[in-house]
């Protein structure tokens, strides 16, 4: 089976002024993650679409669904996690309880604030996952990359040609993620912030999928407006 795993269980606290998690801003005429589980429920590969929330906003996300989603049987809110390498591990554990993990089983797992993922960018991912086995989405750096330390003086300027900046989906085989997961000691097991790391960490290949500089995360108000402007970009 196919699963997508809708990470929204953060607060937004960068976004600033609001109790509302940026997922739940509107973005144009709906709710910015309304926007994020269309592009995954409109997929036919997609088996069954995952949302992750803080626990106080399930009610709020299934009344969403069902204002906004048609046909959206296939669509399960659950609690997220205390950060979001959690929610992600949230995901998986509800898949293997409630249907079982094959050598098959992939998992797409995108930030709820990514808006603009494309239909091309999600079959890239599909591909890649089943293919390699894990895949990240990632889009070249433009701007030239400095590494300092201490960040007062500049340590190294590594060459920009070598350098991507991450996006999501992030997807993976849920077996080889679950027996990776399962091989960390304590203490790489805390300092894991990304499940792709996991992968590098254990010496196993991470595939690239071209991401879209428009698949933006929404981190700070600049980039609500900024949403908004692509938003009404593609609705001319
Ligand atoms: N996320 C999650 N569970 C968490 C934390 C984050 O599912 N415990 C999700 C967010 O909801 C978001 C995505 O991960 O869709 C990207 O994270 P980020 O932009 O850092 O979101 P927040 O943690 O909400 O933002 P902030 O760091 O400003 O508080």
């Amino acid at each position: 089976m196919i699963f997508a795993a809708i990470l929204a269980g953060g607060i937004g606290s960068r976004m600033g002024g609001t109790d509302t998690p940026k997922q739940f801003l509107d973005l144009g005429n709906k709710p910015v993650i309304v926007h994020t589980i269309e592009k995954f429920v409109i997929n036919e590969k997609i088996d069954k679409t995952i949302v992750l929330t803080p626990k106080n906003f399930i009610n709020h996300t299934n009344q969403l669904i069902k204002e906004y989603i048609p046909n959206a049987d296939d669509i399960i809110v659950i609690e997220g996690g205390e950060t979001r390498n959690d929610t992600l591990l949230n995901s998986i554990r509800y898949i293997e309880e409630n249907f079982g993990i094959d050598d098959e089983s992939i998992i797409l797992t995108h930030d709820s604030v990514r808006p603009f993922v494309t239909h091309r960018i999600i079959e890239d991912n599909i591909k890649a996952a089943r293919k390699y086995g894990a895949c990240d989405t990632v889009i070249p750096a433009t701007d030239t990359i400095v590494e300092s330390i201490n960040g007062e003086t500049i340590e190294s300027i590594p060459v920009r040609d070598y350098y991507y900046q991450g996006q999501t989906p992030q997807s993976f085989n849920i077996k080889k993620l679950f027996n990776l997961i399962d091989s960390l000691t304590e203490e790489e097991s805390n300092i894991l912030t990304d499940a792709c790391k996991i992968f590098t960490l254990k010496d196993e290949d991470v595939h690239l999928v071209d991401g879209e500089v428009t698949n933006i995360k929404i981190t700070y108000p600049y980039d609500l407006k900024l949403a908004n402007t692509i938003l009404e970009d593609r609705n001319d």
